[in-house]
């Protein structure tokens, strides 16, 4: 089985570095004790050099990465420069960004540049809306082969999936909460599509569900979900919430 990874999505949160840092030592104070879950928080760029230094225990991720090295790029932050500043995973093609105009191709060159870098991507996947003839499988397919093409085999273990339905995301006005069935049913799927392009190999991919994760239902998805782990949004902003997910993981 693949070490359980629980990440904590901060997305534009809090909005001073001393809030970040209290929400960062309260989270780190309260999993002293965690030996087997991979726990990795992705605050905002700005604090990620400063919060480093609090905790062995943390992992970090960035939110967003350019698919280019260096240059004139101006408002970008290489994959390198994340590398230097002690990141290791980066959370790419998430829904929020796509929204922003974010397509396959342009994170299939994200992917590229942060594997490039030493960096781990946890690639967001998932609809917006589920049809009833479940052309949503198709879509999720077009995502993964579009944004893994051209990615080396060794390579692939690097690779983490997020499955996030986009309705099911606490920012989706008029969201409603997924089953564990749902994602079980997706994570089959996803498992199916990367072996048939990857191998044997892609059993070390871990996937990963996202979508208002909290404290209640953490435990339903980790045992019936047939994932790895979780990447909880909001809850992660809340100190008791993330460390309460952690705890279930590490239950496991
Ligand atoms: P949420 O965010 O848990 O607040 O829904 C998850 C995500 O968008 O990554």
């Amino acid at each position: 089985m693949n070490k359980r990874i629980i990440v904590g999505n901060w997305k534009m949160n809090p909005a001073s570095f001393k809030d970040a840092e209290k929400l960062f030592v309260d989270i780190a104070k309260s999993i002293l004790y965690i030996k087997k879950t991979e726990v990795v928080i992705c605050p905002p760029f700005l604090y990620l050099d400063r919060l480093k230094k609090i905790s062995r225990k943390i992992f970090f991720g960035a939110q967003d990465a350019s698919y280019e090295d260096s240059g004139a790029f101006t408002g970008e932050i290489s994959p390198l420069m994340l590398f230097n500043a002690g990141v290791k995973y980066v959370i790419l093609g998430h829904s929020e960004r796509r929204v922003l105009g974010e397509n396959n191709v342009l994170v299939n060159k994200k992917i590229k540049a942060c594997l490039r870098a030493g960096l781990r991507p946890i690639v967001c996947v998932g609809e917006d809306t589920r049809d009833e003839n479940h052309g949503y499988f198709n879509l999720v397919k077009v995502q993964l082969e579009e944004t893994l093409a051209g990615i080396s085999r060794n390579l692939i273990s690097k690779i983490v999936v997020a499955y996030e339905p986009i309705w099911a995301i606490s920012s989706t006005v008029s969201r409603h909460d997924a089953t564990s069935a749902e994602s079980l049913e997706m994570a089959i799927f996803i498992r199916k599509i990367l072996s048939d392009k990857f191998g044997p190999e892609a059993k070390k991919i871990r996937i990963i569900y996202g979508g208002s994760v909290n404290e209640k239902d953490a435990l339903e998805f980790l045992k019936n979900g047939g994932v790895d782990g979780l990447l909880p949004g909001r809850a992660s902003l809340d100190a008791k919430k993330f460390a309460e997910i952690i705890k279930i993981a590490e239950s496991l």
